[in-house]
């Protein structure tokens, strides 16, 4: 098991497409072990494949620490947590949006509220390329649609205003100029 650096904000590797996984053999279960330690340990509830420098379709998700904050009647349909996501794809989204307060392991010290379908179904593998198909609200919601954008080479800051991410561009730069103080290994492009 291993703790692997965070790509920050301005790596190309976020802004890459990923490529479907057909096989989850020893070296890729190595990585999604890793993947869920290091989420753990910077304290993030989700973590996908470029964030760690890959570009496998697979992402981790881990919302039990906001339990407290998911409605009860929500919660009888989680998963069990951490959850393993590959080629997930995302089939319908509710009409009804949601404005929540959104940050990632990639961009340290930025939150910014971003709106979102509130609820979205849809179809993935587990570590055992099992098919599942989950229809969630919620928190689990959000994670899951903000992870889905890391595959598509889409950050959290796209979907805010041009006026809010101009006010907020200097402090975008200085992390991809490595500018950061994070409390987990990150690891700033060059
Ligand atoms: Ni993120």
């Amino acid at each position: 098991m291993a703790i692997l650096p965070i790509r920050l904000f301005g790596d190309p590797v976020l802004r890459q497409q990923t490529k479907p996984v057909e096989s989850v053999g020893d070296e890729l279960c190595e990585l999604i072990v890793d993947m869920v330690e290091t989420m753990h340990n910077a304290e993030g509830i989700g973590l996908a494949a470029p964030q760690v420098g890959r570009q496998e379709q697979l992402f981790v998700v881990d919302v039990s620490p906001l339990l407290d904050e998911i409605p009860e009647d929500l919660r009888g349909d989680l998963p069990e947590q951490p959850m393993v996501l590959i080629n997930p794809e995302i089939m319908w989204e509710s009409e009804e949006e949601e404005e929540f307060e959104e940050g990632c392991l990639s961009i340290p010290d930025i939150r910014e509220p971003v709106v979102r379908p509130e609820s979205v179904r849809l179809t993935y593998q587990d570590e055992t390329m099992k098919e599942h198909t989950l229809t969630v609200g919620g928190i689990l919601a959000r994670v899951i649609q903000h992870e889905y954008d890391h595959l598509e080479g889409v950050l959290f800051t796209d979907h805010i205003s041009s006026f809010r991410r101009s006010i907020l561009k200097r402090k975008l730069t200085g992390i991809s100029q490595g500018k950061v103080e994070a409390t987990y290994p990150v690891q700033p492009c060059n």
